[in-house]
């Protein structure tokens, strides 16, 4: 059911020393931040071969990884999102196998303009996986 690794999502503390670090360090290509504030984060975009890095920092009072921010100051692996092509039929059949759909269950526009859910953690190994309709 799931396809291609669309993208790693890592919450940092500092993003202009996490887009540095890629950028001079690693010699990736990193792109400018974005806000988004429909999702309470700012976003660099690392393009990678095979798949993205986003590195993700809080944007207004109210973010989603602000909490996970508090329990790993220097930032960690927030989430991992696999693409599937249809995130319905994704969706219900997780449902059947037992695993929970975080918030209301319906999916949401995400950051790259797609249909998106989240899994909960608790039932895939301690990893946030979010899922994209490709
Ligand atoms: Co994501």
């Amino acid at each position: 059911m799931i396809g291609r690794l669309n993208h790693v999502a890592i919450a940092v503390p500092d993003l202009a020393a996490a887009a540095a670090l890629y950028r001079d360090t690693l010699g990736a290509d990193v792109g400018a931040p974005q806000e988004e504030p429909a999702h309470g984060v700012t976003v660099v975009f690392v393009t990678l071969p095979n798949t993205k890095v986003e590195l993700l920092h809080p944007l207004g009072t109210d973010s989603p990884i602000a909490g996970f921010l508090e329990k790993n100051p220097s930032g960690g692996i927030h989430h991992i999102c696999y693409e599937v092509e249809d995130i319905l039929a994704a969706r219900d059949r997780l449902l059947a196998n037992g695993a929970r759909v975080l918030g209301t269950g319906e999916p949401k526009i995400g950051a790259h303009g797609k249909p998106v859910l989240f899994l909960h953690p608790k039932d895939f190994t301690g990893t946030l996986i979010e899922l994209e309709q490709a």
